[in-house]
């Protein structure tokens, strides 16, 4: 065994006091043992990362992590055989014998242990990590990964792959995020990241029961482990290190309607009449790969879609976005005068063999090539790519296959020793294997599909929607679950993949509604699918080519009439789910959420888990088995919540039989939710009054905010945000409004008060008498437009 060294960075070193022993305040400590060396620095005070590498330490680089981030300095002891290293937020003990690293909160519980035994073990080329696993430990988290809400017990593969039709337990799939939140029975929680972009694992207890370990097969021993006081604090914490989604274009939110298949200009313009023909709210129309000149992107078959400009502004006079397919595969046409091609050909823009020259591989185009996304200069060559389509008004795209697929291969992708070159600040110039880069192509492929239409178009927010990404994606791309299937246990499996999705960055995550592949989905499938997708953040109808059509007129009135109350219910919540988006670009906070993010405790109930939140204050508890009408157990996490539909009080356990159309939605006490008349599009102004429906009961505030849903005015101060909070006195209910901040001019210009479970007589405003009515179980009180600090007081019953 070797002698232990420490380095600490004179330049960055305050020394507090000197002699063996003493506290030191260092940005970073380093210690060798047995060949490895290994340093802990901190980015943040509640945020710790370890690297470690045989021999010297690996390149300090990061595709996922914010460059701008900081070493902070903490204080080390490290007399003893056990260094201890800590800050105002937490306490890190490293055994100089084993590397072991634990650390504690400041009030010394354990945040998270390595497990008893090797902590750490460097094999062929890769490492592997083990920590410890406390029994009333849950875990979340890694994407977009099939299985079941918690992890424990569960192995996972990080490796992109294209996995058409897969299974309710198939791993890998599209995604590589390693994050992994551990919440346990008091609601403790820990993050941890390992920032690694090689084929890498999480064994979360499946092999050793009370460990689980990570690793990878090459590249950095490089993870972050992030504490605070719970879940919040660790989602919020990742997305320090890895980014927030940007403010997403409100038309986002609305319904999309998308198929592979929509062969010609008539019948995607057909889809856009229909919709509103039947009066079902709508924002986007989806074109797939049938659009293009034989399935090469960034071209137009121009028979079967003469005038796709004329298309944009037709779909644009109903107020409908169109998005378009751009795949990253090149079609390899040499001398056939298709610039992709040519222009990137002539700059040598594409991976290469292991022998240096360009790779081709077949996919959707036959024969292609594939950009070498983590060159810059590939990336803006990219970007360029959608100058006519942006100059055509089109400013959603849809990054497929950027696994990246590749067909007639049995690894599904390219050869692990094809080479990328990596150009990129903070990483050292150098070729990279494809081994290497797999991980993130898809993630650099978003990177200059979302840069380069900014540039293209620097005031108009633009959409990107991705099949593989990797941590940090967020940034760039919304993401949806591939190539499910139409099942039951797909509609259920939605669930789990999407609240993982928004725990791991990805706040805008949604699945193919009434499945991709497969047996056409029944009616009432369809239908359940509509109902739970309406509640989830990206709601899109997509199939497969080949399948009957699935939009949401085809199963008849009956069908149609619950789906479309459903929609319309979609576009009535947007402020209060616009409002959670703009949450989400300031703190990482995801918009579809599990119960135990709010109610950390509720993580020991088992029953939750088919369940999920929108934002704080929604609820939805589907049937777990849709297909069965048995009756189900539905837990709230506490008393006073109301049914959504009905505004009636409901217990805190009570039993839900399964009706068609009926989604269960159950509103907290406390909150307050903002609503607006019916519109067909965000695209339309709403006529009437802005609805504010509050629900008396503790921690009642909440925060309005708008702006005009397309533009990046909102940054330079045309939103408007304002507080609205409530709380009951003496029986009397006050409903406070702030002071409004911003330009932005609201399209209300009166509000209408709803306040649930409430007959009261009547409510004044600075003293003066509103008019207030009973309707149902809620008293409704019409207010005037309130851009000042105001406060209502509404008597009681
Ligand atoms: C892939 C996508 C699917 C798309 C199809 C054709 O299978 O996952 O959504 O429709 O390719 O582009």
């Amino acid at each position: 065994m070797k002698t232990l060294l420490m380095t600490a960075c004179a330049a960055a070193a305050l020394l507090l006091a000197s002699g063996a022993g003493a506290a030191q305040m260092v940005d970073h400590y380093t210690l060798d043992h047995d060949g490895v060396r290994m340093e802990i620095t901190a980015p943040r005070g509640d945020i710790i990362r370890v690297r470690a590498g045989k021999g010297a330490l690996p390149e300090d680089a990061s595709w996922a992590v914010n460059a701008d981030i900081k070493r902070t300095l903490f204080e080390v002891s490290d007399a003893g055989p056990v260094a201890e290293i800590s800050n105002n937020k937490l306490t890190v003990r490293v055994d100089k014998a084993t590397l072991a690293v634990t650390v504690l909160d400041k009030a010394g519980h354990v945040v998270l242990a390595d497990a008893p035994g090797q902590a750490l073990g460097f094999e062929n080329g890769g490492f592997r990590v083990r920590k410890a696993m406390p029994e009333d430990e849950h875990y979340f988290g890694l994407g977009d990964k099939t299985g079941p809400l918690d992890r424990r017990g569960g192995a996972f593969t990080n490796w992109n792959s294209d996995t058409f039709g897969y299974g309710v337990a198939t791993d890998p799939i599209y995604k590589s995020i390693p994050f992994v939140l551990g919440v346990d029975e008091s609601g403790h929680s820990f993050g941890l990241f390992m920032d690694n972009t090689w084929r890498s694992f999480f064994d979360m207890g499946k092999s050793e029961r009370n460990a689980f370990v990570f690793g990878a097969e090459g590249g950095p021993v490089d993870y972050y482990i992030m504490t605070g006081d719970g879940p919040k604090d660790i989602v919020e914490d990742y997305a320090y290190l890895t980014g927030k989604a940007p403010l997403t274009p409100e038309w986002v939110l609305g319904f999309q309607q998308s198929h592979w298949g929509y062969l010609t200009q008539g019948e995607v313009k057909g889809i856009g009449d229909h919709l509103r023909a039947d009066k079902l709210p709508a924002d986007v129309v989806y074109m797939d790969i049938d659009y293009q000149d034989r399935d090469r992107p960034f071209t137009v078959d121009s028979k079967a879609f003469p005038d796709l400009a004329g298309l944009v502004s037709g779909l644009k006079a109903e107020n409908l976005h169109l998005v378009l397919i751009t795949d990253l595969h090149v079609a390899y046409a040499p001398n056939q005068g298709y610039a992709p091609y040519d222009s990137g050909a002539a700059q040598n823009l594409f991976v290469r063999k292991a022998d240096g020259s360009t790779f081709v591989g077949p996919v959707w185009p036959g024969d292609a090539v594939f950009p070498d996304f983590s060159r810059p200069k590939a990336r803006d060559w990219w970007g360029q790519q959608y100058k006519t389509f942006v100059g055509m008004g089109v400013y959603g795209f849809w990054n497929d296959m950027n696994e990246p697929s590749v067909f007639n291969t049995r690894s599904k992708t390219m050869p692990l020793d094809n080479l990328h070159r990596i150009e990129e600040p903070g990483f050292a110039p150098r070729d990279a294997t494809h081994a290497e880069m797999h991980n993130v192509f898809g993630m650099l492929n978003t990177r200059a599909t979302y840069e380069g239409v900014r540039k293209l178009a620097p005031d108009t927010r633009p959409f990107v929607l991705t099949r593989a990404t990797y941590a940090g994606g967020q940034r760039y791309a919304a993401t949806w679950t591939g190539d499910n299937t139409s099942s039951w246990a797909h509609l259920r499996l939605s669930t789990s993949q999407l609240v993982n999705l928004g725990l791991s960055g990805f706040a805008y995550a949604g699945d193919d509604i009434g499945g991709f592949a497969g047996e056409q989905p029944s009616a009432d499938l369809l239908t359940k699918w509509i109902e739970v997708g309406a509640f989830n953040p990206i709601f899109r109808d997509h199939y497969q080519k080949g399948k009957e059509p699935q939009e949401p007129w085809v199963s008849g009135p009956e069908h149609e009439n619950i789906r479309r109350h459903y929609i319309e219910e979609r576009y009535r919540l947007l402020p209060y789910i616009y409002s959670l988006a703009e949450e989400n670009s300031r703190t990482g906070l995801p918009i579809m959420r599990p119960v135990f993010l709010e109610y950390p405790k509720a993580v020991a109930n088992d029953g939750v888990a088919d369940q999920f939140m929108l934002g704080p204050n929604l609820l939805i508890a589907p049937a777990p088995n849709g297909e069965s009408p048995a009756a189900y157990d539905v837990t709230l996490p506490g008393e006073g919540w109301t049914d959504y539909w009905t505004g009636e009080k409901v217990k805190a356990a009570f039993r839900e039989t399964p009706k068609l159309e009926r989604l269960p939605v159950f509103v907290r006490p406390g909150a307050i939710l903002a609503k607006q008349p019916l519109v067909q599009s965000t695209m339309e102004t709403p006529k009437g009054a802005l609805e504010l429906h509050v629900y008396p009961g503790p921690d009642c505030t909440a925060q309005l905010y708008f702006d005009d849903g397309t533009s990046f005015a909102y940054t330079r101060g045309v939103f408007l945000r304002q507080t609205v909070s409530c709380r009951v006195e003496n029986g009397t209910l006050h409903v406070a409004l702030s002071d409004r901040e911003g330009s932005y001019k609201p399209w209300w210009t009166g509000i209408s008060l709803v306040v649930h479970g409430w007959s009261g007589k009547g409510a004044t405003l600075n003293g003066g008498a509103l008019k207030a009515d009973v309707a149902g179980n809620a008293l409704v009180v019409g207010l005037p437009d309130l851009a000042k600090a105001s406060d209502i007081v509404v008597a009681g019953q």
